[in-house]
């Protein structure tokens, strides 16, 4: 099956009644497997409306001492799937990432893990994560689609992961409309990661269905 992540990031639909709408939404999507990237503070609120979430960033610490920081335990403490890391706006150094994803791993979480480039999606392959996403940061929130703009970065990031793991690779930056999403998935793409096409949407009811009938 598909993946359809949507990174809710911090815009404003990612909080109270935006969210719980959303994940209403993404529990009546069928043929396709939406997992919703929530902002720590919603995401087990949403997880009981549908329960495939993920936090958007967490931290290779353990239980103890560390005010602000969320470790992985705590994920799996309180029920949560997973966690995308090295989004590009929030990246973690290789060294950490070489920690916690086997560590993630351990815990029976799933990990989402995000590369600029091939190169750095062939790198975290080596990780073993559930999946890798590749995005190129300058399309981000730009609505030019990296699978118009840039297919050889998701053929690459396909080719360079398939070298070292069957690992899903999904494509995102820039995607806006459910065709970026098929094309995606021609280059080889697992699935899409997106933002601002559902989050920023005047439906985003209807951008995820538009979506998620692509990918199906
Ligand atoms: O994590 C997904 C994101 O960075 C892509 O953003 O707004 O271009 O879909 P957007």
């Amino acid at each position: 099956m598909r993946l359809l992540v949507v990174n809710m990031k911090a815009y404003e639909n990612a909080f109270g009644p935006g969210a719980r709408e959303l994940a209403r939404e993404a529990s009546r999507v069928e043929g396709v497997r939406v997992i919703l990237a929530a902002p720590a503070l919603v995401a087990l609120k949403i997880a009981e409306i549908h329960p495939d979430v993920y936090v958007q960033h967490v931290d290779a610490v353990g239980y103890g001492a560390f005010t602000g920081f969320l470790p992985p335990e705590a994920l799996r403490a309180e029920g949560i799937r997973g966690a995308l890391v090295n989004h590009s706006e929030h990246k973690v150094r290789l060294k950490e990432l070489a920690e916690l994803i086997p560590r993630a791993r351990e815990l029976g979480l799933e990990v989402l893990a995000c590369a600029d480039t091939p190169a750095e999606a062939s790198a975290l392959a080596a990780l073993s994560p559930y999946a890798i996403a590749v995005e190129p940061p300058e399309l981000i929130g730009t609505g030019i689609s990296v699978s118009k703009a840039r297919p050889e970065v998701i053929e690459g990031a396909v080719r360079a992961v398939r070298r070292i793991a069957e690992i899903p690779v999904l494509a995102g930056a820039g995607i806006s409309s459910g065709e970026d999403a098929r094309r995606a998935v021609e280059l080889g793409a697992s699935g899409v990661l997106v933002a601002s096409m559902v989050m920023k949407a005047k439906s985003p009811r209807e951008k995820l269905r538009e979506l998620a009938e692509a990918l199906a």
